[in-house]
């Protein structure tokens, strides 16, 4: 992945004043923690119980945020604030780069911040519950689920990318635009021609990715090396999308779509799970596997974007390897086989794509007409 930072603590406070507002933050807990609890015994004796059929009711999990909820589609900038106090220590330009601060929230989480010894709401950004901790997540926690997609929509980058990513734009990004690019550049595969400038923003994976929630399917783990990492910040994208190119850096729902189907930020998704880009032979020109997305305005609806066409020349062909024809008789054989050379049991267990019976010449069949 690229730009994965790691910053725990990084409040700027010197530490006479960090040591008076956690202070001051601890008692006004005990203050509040008075009120609330002198309010709720109070709230008690004059309210009957309530009915039991409310509290079968789920109860609401206050350790997980979520952007959907109502209450929280404010402007981003309620709580995002921007730049946020870290930023000249997390990077070299003036960003979002660390949690909201308690400000965002209090207003409305009152309750849940000031209720019980360890608040689950504080587990939202802290490590640990404690008034006296502030110790944070890195931001962002990997193990996090993303709730956004990126719109990037890779046809109007083209031509863009290859002219304009030398020409700099707002004087104060120079600096930050050579860092971040260079740096990139520098970690490019020798091998790959760079025609498309693809790996700009998707290098070579350099950490193995986490574990998805329900574990890998068929315990294969892949390792870094299978993957091509994509932008994991803005450091991609600001130093054209600044003040002048829209959308703007202060424009955040023009990059940012919310989502429900989330997944971790560090757990990738595939249809060839066993496929490597860093293999030797699969070293090549991005785009002539990848024939579609150069001319995709979106990356929606667009798996998937390799056609299995762009393996047949290695991979099936007589004389050489036979991989999907091998496999599509073995399903011919038993239709319960599972086709596991390029693909985890998930895909490889369904009937095959048409386009494979295509490039093996052969009419599609399912694997329930198979007697
Ligand atoms: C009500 C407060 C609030 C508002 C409004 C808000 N956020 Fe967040 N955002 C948070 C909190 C808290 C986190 C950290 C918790 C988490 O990652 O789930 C977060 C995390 C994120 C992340 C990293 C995790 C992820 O889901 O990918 C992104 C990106 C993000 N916000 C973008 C936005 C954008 C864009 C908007 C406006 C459309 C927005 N936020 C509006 C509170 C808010
Ligand atoms: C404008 C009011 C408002 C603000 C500001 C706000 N919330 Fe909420 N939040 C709500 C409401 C309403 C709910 C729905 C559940 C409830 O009634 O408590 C909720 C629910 C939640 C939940 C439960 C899961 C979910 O997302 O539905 C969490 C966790 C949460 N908020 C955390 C936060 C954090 C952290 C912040 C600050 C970054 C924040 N909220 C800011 C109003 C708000
Ligand atoms: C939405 C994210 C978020 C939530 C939820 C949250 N914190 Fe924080 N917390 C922060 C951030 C960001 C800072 C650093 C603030 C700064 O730099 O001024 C911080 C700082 C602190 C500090 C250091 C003192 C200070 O104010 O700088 C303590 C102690 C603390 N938090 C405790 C808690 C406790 C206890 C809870 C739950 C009741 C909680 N936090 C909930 C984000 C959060
Ligand atoms: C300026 C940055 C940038 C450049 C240059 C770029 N991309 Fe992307 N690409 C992105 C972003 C951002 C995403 C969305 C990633 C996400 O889902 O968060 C993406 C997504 C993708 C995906 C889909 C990944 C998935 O989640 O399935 C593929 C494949 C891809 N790019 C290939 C390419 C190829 C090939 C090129 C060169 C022709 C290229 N990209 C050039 C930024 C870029
Ligand atoms: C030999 C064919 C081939 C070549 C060459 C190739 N890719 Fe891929 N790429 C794939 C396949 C196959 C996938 C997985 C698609 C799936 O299963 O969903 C993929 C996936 C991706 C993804 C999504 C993240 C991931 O790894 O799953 C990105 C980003 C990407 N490729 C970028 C590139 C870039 C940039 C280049 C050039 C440096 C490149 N690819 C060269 C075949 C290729
Ligand atoms: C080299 C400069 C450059 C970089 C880097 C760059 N963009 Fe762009 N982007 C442009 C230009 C120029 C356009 C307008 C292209 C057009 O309209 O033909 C554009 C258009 C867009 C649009 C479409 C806007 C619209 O109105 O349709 C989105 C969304 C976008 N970029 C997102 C991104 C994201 C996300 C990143 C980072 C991953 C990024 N861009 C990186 C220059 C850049
Ligand atoms: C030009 C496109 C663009 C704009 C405008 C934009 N973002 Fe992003 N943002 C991205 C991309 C690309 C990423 C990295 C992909 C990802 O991980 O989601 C990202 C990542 C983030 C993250 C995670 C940062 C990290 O370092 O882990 C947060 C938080 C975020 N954006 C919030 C915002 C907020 C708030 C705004 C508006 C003030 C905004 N973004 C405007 C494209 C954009
Ligand atoms: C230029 C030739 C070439 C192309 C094109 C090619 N491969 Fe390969 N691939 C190979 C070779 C050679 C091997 C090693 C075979 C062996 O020794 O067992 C291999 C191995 C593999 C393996 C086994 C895992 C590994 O890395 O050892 C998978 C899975 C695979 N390829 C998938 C694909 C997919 C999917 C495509 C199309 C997107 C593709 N390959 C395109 C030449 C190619
Ligand atoms: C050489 C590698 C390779 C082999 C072997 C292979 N596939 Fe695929 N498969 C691909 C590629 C690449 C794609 C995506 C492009 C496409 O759909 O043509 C794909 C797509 C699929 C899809 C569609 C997945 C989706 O979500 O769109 C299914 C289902 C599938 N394969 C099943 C099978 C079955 C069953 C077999 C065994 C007969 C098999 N595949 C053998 C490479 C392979």
């Amino acid at each position: 992945m690229t730009n994965v930072r790691h910053y725990v603590s990084t409040t700027p406070h010197s530490r006479g004043a960090r040591t008076a507002r956690i202070a001051c933050c601890v008692a006004s807990l005990f203050v509040l923690l008075a009120v609330s609890f002198s309010e709720a015994t109070f709230a008690q004796r004059r309210t009957p119980r309530r009915p039991a059929r409310r509290a079968a009711q789920p109860a609401i999990d206050y350790s997980k945020f979520s952007h959907s909820t109502e209450k929280h589609k404010q402007a981003c900038n309620t709580c995002h604030k921007v730049p946020t106090k870290n930023w000249q220590k997390a990077g070299s330009f003036p960003d979002v780069a660390d949690y909201p601060d308690h400000d965002a929230c209090v207003s409305c989480h009152r309750r849940q911040f000031f209720r019980g010894a360890r608040p689950p709401i504080c587990t939202v950004c802290h490590t640990k519950v404690s008034p006296r901790d502030d110790a944070r997540f890195t931001f962002r926690d990997p193990a996090a689920l993303r709730q956004f997609t990126i719109e990037f929509p890779h046809d109007k980058h083209q031509d863009v990318i290859a002219r304009r990513w030398k020409v700099a734009e707002p004087r104060a990004l120079v600096e930050f635009r050579t860092a971040a690019f260079a740096l990139k550049t520098a970690s490019q595969d020798d091998k790959t021609k760079t025609y498309n400038n693809c790996a700009i923003c998707h290098v070579a994976g350099a950490t193995n990715p986490l574990t998805p929630a329900g574990g890998w399917i068929d315990s294969f783990s892949p390792d870094a090396a299978t993957f091509k990492a994509v932008p994991t910040s803005h450091s991609s994208c600001f130093n054209c999308h600044w003040k002048s190119q829209s959308p703007v850096s202060s424009d955040c729902k023009g990059c940012h779509k919310l989502t429900t189907s989330y997944r971790a930020i560090a757990s990738p998704m595939r249809i060839s799970m066993k496929f490597r880009h860093a293999r030797e032979q699969h070293v090549a020109e991005c785009t002539t596997c990848h024939i579609n997305i150069t001319k995709a305005s979106s990356l929606r609806g667009l798996k998937p974007d390799v056609p299995i066409t762009s393996c047949t020349e290695c991979h099936n062909k007589d004389g050489l390897r036979l991989d999907v024809s091998k496999e599509l008789q073995a399903i011919d054989k038993n239709p319960a086989f599972v086709c596991v050379y390029c693909h985890t049991s998930d895909v490889g267990r369904r009937d095959p794509a048409s386009s494979h019976y295509v490039i093996a010449g052969r009419e599609p069949i399912k694997r329930s007409s198979i007697r």
